[in-house]
């Protein structure tokens, strides 16, 4: 039979002491990413959670409609995010709107800052991309402390989306993203 998805990912994650600096233990997801079947299993269990979510039938106010994917659009987090975010709205058959770092979107645009170890980073949307009420999967690859989600979440908001949906390929418990997240529920494929 095929292994469970967290084992599969778990599997051909590799992991990288000492980067980017020391000390830390980096995640590299790029081999689940370039594996074809892990890919494609990964991109089904990202959107799943959505299509569970009674708030995503409450919103649509029709009780839940046979094929809805439980979201209107998909948006990711720059960098890795992009690359999971476009596959999951194409198979589920909505768009995709990317939160970027600071100073790359050209028209008119929010921002959120969230924290990182030392400073602050910025996250932008441009303001006419998710529209009010609009039912949204937020999507990235890693959930360590949650500043970056919290951010991406906090702008969705903001122009009036309904994140019925967080997902992840992978969450580092230790780092307390989880919890900072509530009340939103992070859907985790593997949690380590
Ligand atoms: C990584 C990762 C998440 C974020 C998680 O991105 O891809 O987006 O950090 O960390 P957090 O939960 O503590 O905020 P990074 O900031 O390295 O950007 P990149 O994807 O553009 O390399």
């Amino acid at each position: 039979g095929e292994l469970p998805l967290d084992e599969l990912i778990a599997s051909l994650t590799v992991d990288v002491p000492d980067y980017p600096e020391p000390g830390v233990l980096f995640r590299d997801l790029t081999p689940v990413f370039a594996d074809g079947v892990a890919f494609r299993r990964m991109v089904e269990g990202l959107a799943a959670p959505a299509a569970s979510d009674p708030r995503a039938a409450a919103v649509a106010g029709d009780g839940g409609v046979d094929g809805d994917p439980g979201f209107d659009v998909v948006v990711g987090v720059e960098a890795r995010g992009f690359l999971l975010a476009a596959a999951v709205a194409l198979a589920s058959g909505v768009g995709v709107v990317p939160v970027r770092k600071a100073g790359k979107l050209p028209r008119e645009r929010i921002a959120a800052d969230y924290a990182l170890e030392y400073g602050t980073a910025t996250l932008e949307l441009h303001a006419d991309s998710v529209r009010p009420g609009a039912r949204v999967l937020v999507v990235d690859d890693v959930l360590a402390t949650g500043g970056t989600l919290g951010a991406a979440i906090a702008l969705v908001e903001r122009l009036g989306g309904v994140v019925t949906a967080v997902s992840v390929v992978v969450e580092l418990a230790a780092l307390g993203g989880r919890v900072r997240l509530a009340p939103h529920t992070v859907h985790a494929l593997w949690t380590t």
